[in-house]
């Protein structure tokens, strides 16, 4: 069977970016008899970025929720919390240690970090930096390889992280063994990157975000706030780059894309096309929405899930850290 594993990083609740780039595509791999599907929340990941324990648990319910709604079968698919898995902290350092230093320099939310903190002049260069933000990449790749995953769907910002779980695991194997499978990203080109209200990528970092699950009135309004240019109705519209039109393309079959590609040439009206948008993605998103919003008030049945989760994964992780240890002599001298 093929491994596919996915993430989410529990700091925010579900937005359409994380649905079309990373949870769908997962959601519909874990149908495929011949796929064992790895998918969990990330919530290791969470304290990098996110000091309020608060909004941390909650993200956790609304994440948990969120995979439960779309379908996620938990017989045939390992559905955990990462903090329930803590073979993958001890993972996380075996590959420390065999990481160059230079990789990560080269990661891009710390370059990001680093580039901003150099825009104010005199500015030290790691001022508010973590060693958490800087050596990310490396949990990351203890995520991937702790299960041995083949494919890695997500979205266009992870795919470098993915890449550097690569390295580090050839790294690795070439110190101790084959033990690692190389993992690779799979990429939905069609949702690679969806754009948020202000035209930026959509990221809970820059509060741009259309959740998930809004309600359907709430719905309607955040997709009526989407920036557009000024264009009047009846002048020709570029579909490349709209925002408008980069979300549809997620969610649209391609017969009605080509129809929509039509109506801008002739100059659809931003209003009219925010009503097309609304009512493809509430189409998909309603039934779905009911049973989050039923999940919600079942915190003990979702915990139950991530439990039973939780003992399959360490079924697997269990074994394979002894196996790892046995690899680089931390195993019981007698
Ligand atoms: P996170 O929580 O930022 O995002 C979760 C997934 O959603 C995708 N995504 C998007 N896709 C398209 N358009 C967007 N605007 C958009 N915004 C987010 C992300 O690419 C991602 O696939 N580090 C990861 C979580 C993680 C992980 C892993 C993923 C931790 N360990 C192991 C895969 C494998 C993250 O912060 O994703």
């Amino acid at each position: 069977k093929s491994i596919v594993l996915t993430g989410i990083t529990t700091t925010g609740t579900p937005h359409l970016g994380n649905y079309a780039g990373a949870i769908r595509p997962a959601i519909n791999a874990s149908k495929d008899e011949q796929v064992r599907p790895f998918y969990f929340l990330a919530d290791y990941h969470a304290l990098i970025k996110c000091s309020e324990p608060a909004r941390v648990k909650q993200s956790s319910l609304e994440i948990a929720a969120t995979w439960l709604a779309l379908g996620l079968d938990t017989e045939n698919a390992v559905f955990y919390r990462q903090s329930d898995v803590p073979e993958i902290l001890e993972l996380t350092w075996m590959l420390t240690c065999v990481t160059a230093k230079g990789l990560m320099n080269r990661a891009h939310a710390y370059k990001a970090a680093v580039a901003e903190n150099e825009e104010t002049e005199g500015n030290d260069p790691d001022k508010g930096i973590t060693m958490g933000l800087f050596s990310y990449p490396v949990l990351m790749a203890a995520d991937i390889l702790m299960f041995n995953a083949n494919k890695v769907p997500v979205g266009r910002d992870q795919i470098q992280h993915i890449e550097m779980a690569r390295d580090i695991a050839s790294r690795f194997n070439h110190i101790y063994g084959e033990h690692f499978v190389l993992p690779e990203a799979v990429l939905d080109d069609n949702a690679a990157t969806l754009l948020g209200l202000d035209g930026r990528k959509m990221s809970k970092s820059y509060n741009n975000t259309i959740p998930l699950f809004e309600p359907e009135k709430k719905l309607r309004k955040l997709i009526n706030k989407i920036k557009t240019n000024s264009l009047e109705p009846g002048e020709p519209k570029d579909p490349e780059g709209c925002t408008l039109f980069g979300i549809y393309q997620a969610f649209a079959n391609p017969y009605e894309l080509n129809a929509i590609r039509a109506r801008y040439a002739e100059g659809i009206a931003w209003g009219e096309m925010k009503q097309v948008l609304f009512e493809k993605i509430n189409d998909e998103i309603a039934p779905a929405r009911e049973r989050y919003e039923a999940l919600l008030q079942a915190p003990r049945h979702i915990e139950e899930q991530l439990q039973l989760g939780a003992e399959k994964a360490r079924a697997i992780s269990r074994p394979f850290i002894q196996q790892l240890r046995e690899a680089v002599g931390i195993a019981p001298i007698a």
